[in-house]
């Protein structure tokens, strides 16, 4: 019962958040010690004011300790002044050159996968396109080869289930979690990335991670921890969140018939209807943080120590900011989602996923005429609790007519 209603939750969470912003805007569920903010203005300080909401998880496993600072934290989970530190370097390498040159290969990487499919009239949108491009396009920019595709599929899911265990355990499930300071992809994935850092120390490459290595501030340079951390980071970070941008993006032009006509007629219009699929259905519901000190938050006091869930997906439906808000409307404007997050760790891939998007969409539409689903009805929703989207898309068009032979 309780997995059917969590499977509704997740398929169409917003009902619940428009309850919750009128009724309780600030939540506070005792068994998992998690509190939740669903209007904009408060996710927004939540997501920003680092000073009060920490990134660092560790504060959540070992509450009223004092976190050693200078010990390794990965660049998602760090507070400045290590956050600029980190960030600073590895902006120095993922640069907008580096995701720019990469248009020409996200559109022949499109390609060769619609080759595989578009004779046979049907795919399933997901598994056949949305799910296997992005790690694609992260091991070309990372600069690996693309036959350890299958491979980076595996750890990239693997360490998203860790990700959403974090927040689903209850407080005594929490304890002082083992691994906690190891960096993301550690194990096996480490000493793949490893070999290939070393690699590219001794022959520097035209790719992400000799850039990564090379990259240097204030005579500064990032440790082989750190590598190793970003390498995972953007293997997971860039992975699934894109795979559900482009099948959310193909799902709601497939039911907002007017929507795709007039970016079929207009292609002007596909970056602001991009815009509106990432307000409209987040492909991050939401971040999470710890409360540093006690905290007043949307009128109530939240004490130090606490999991504050920011919720993206509400605060992009939110009324107050968004006229109609639950209207897909891809002439919005302004449009201020935050579905790439807010201040200092505001999302690093934007520009790719943006890029992403941009190229396969028009792409699909071309190659695959009169796109269609095949079923009606709700479709599965992906598993866990932070990414919204869909595990499934199946779709048909007019295939070119089989040749027979005689
Ligand atoms: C539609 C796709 C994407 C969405 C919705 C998304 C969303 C987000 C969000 C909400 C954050 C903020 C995290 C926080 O505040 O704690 C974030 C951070 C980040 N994202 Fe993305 N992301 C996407 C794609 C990508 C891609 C393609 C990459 C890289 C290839 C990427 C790399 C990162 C990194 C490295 C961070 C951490 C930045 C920091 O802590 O300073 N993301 N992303």
């Amino acid at each position: 019962m309780l997995n059917r209603l969590l499977a509704l939750q997740r398929r169409n969470p917003y009902p619940l958040y428009w309850v919750l912003r009128r009724v309780q805007p600030i939540v506070h569920i005792a068994r998992y010690d998690l509190w939740f903010a669903t209007r904009y203005d408060d996710v927004k300080k939540v997501l920003s004011d680092y000073e009060h909401f920490s990134s660092d998880f560790r504060r959540a496993f070992r509450p009223g300790e004092e976190i050693d600072q200078s010990s390794k934290i990965s660049l998602i989970a760090s507070d400045p002044p290590v956050h600029t530190k980190l960030r600073g370097l590895m902006t120095k390498a993922f640069t907008p050159r580096a995701v720019a040159s990469l248009e020409g290969r996200i559109s022949e990487l499109t390609h060769e996968l619609l080759d595989g499919v578009a004779n046979a009239g049907r795919m399933d949108l997901v598994q056949d396109l949305a799910y296997p491009l992005p790690v694609m396009v992260i091991a070309e920019m990372l600069g690996v080869p693309a036959a350890d595709r299958a491979q980076f599929k595996i750890w990239s899911d693997k360490i998203v289930r860790m990700a959403d265990d974090i927040f689903s355990s209850t407080e005594d499930q929490r304890g002082d979690r083992e691994g906690a300071d190891a960096p993301l992809g550690a194990g096996e994935m480490g000493d793949y990335f490893k070999k290939i850092i070393e690699e590219r120390r001794s022959a520097p490459q035209d790719d992400l991670i000799s850039g990564l290595v090379a990259a240097e501030m204030d005579g500064q340079k990032l440790s082989e921890w750190d590598l190793l951390d970003f390498c995972s980071l953007l293997l997971v970070a860039g992975n699934v969140t894109t795979t559900n941008l482009i099948s959310n993006a193909v799902m709601l032009f497939l039911e907002h018939r007017d929507a795709l006509e007039a970016v079929q007629k207009n292609p002007a219009l596909l970056p602001d209807a991009i815009e509106e699929v990432l307000r409209f259905r987040s492909p991050v519901q939401f971040m999470f943080r710890v409360s540093s000190t006690e905290t007043e938050l949307g009128g109530r006091t939240v004490p130090p120590d606490q999991r504050v869930i920011a919720l993206i997906g509400s605060a992009n439906r939110d009324e107050s900011v968004f006229e109609h808000a639950n209207r897909f409307d891809i002439t919005r404007k302004p449009n201020r989602h935050i579905a790439f997050g807010q201040g200092v760790h505001y999302c690093l891939g934007a520009p790719l996923a943006r890029l992403e998007a941009k190229v396969v969409l028009p792409i699909l539409l071309e190659r695959l005429p009169n796109l269609a689903r095949t079923t009606s009805g709700a479709l599965p929703p992906t598993d866990g609790v932070i990414l919204h989207g869909v595990k499934n898309l199946p779709v048909r068009w007019d295939a070119p007519p089989r040749m027979v032979a005689v």
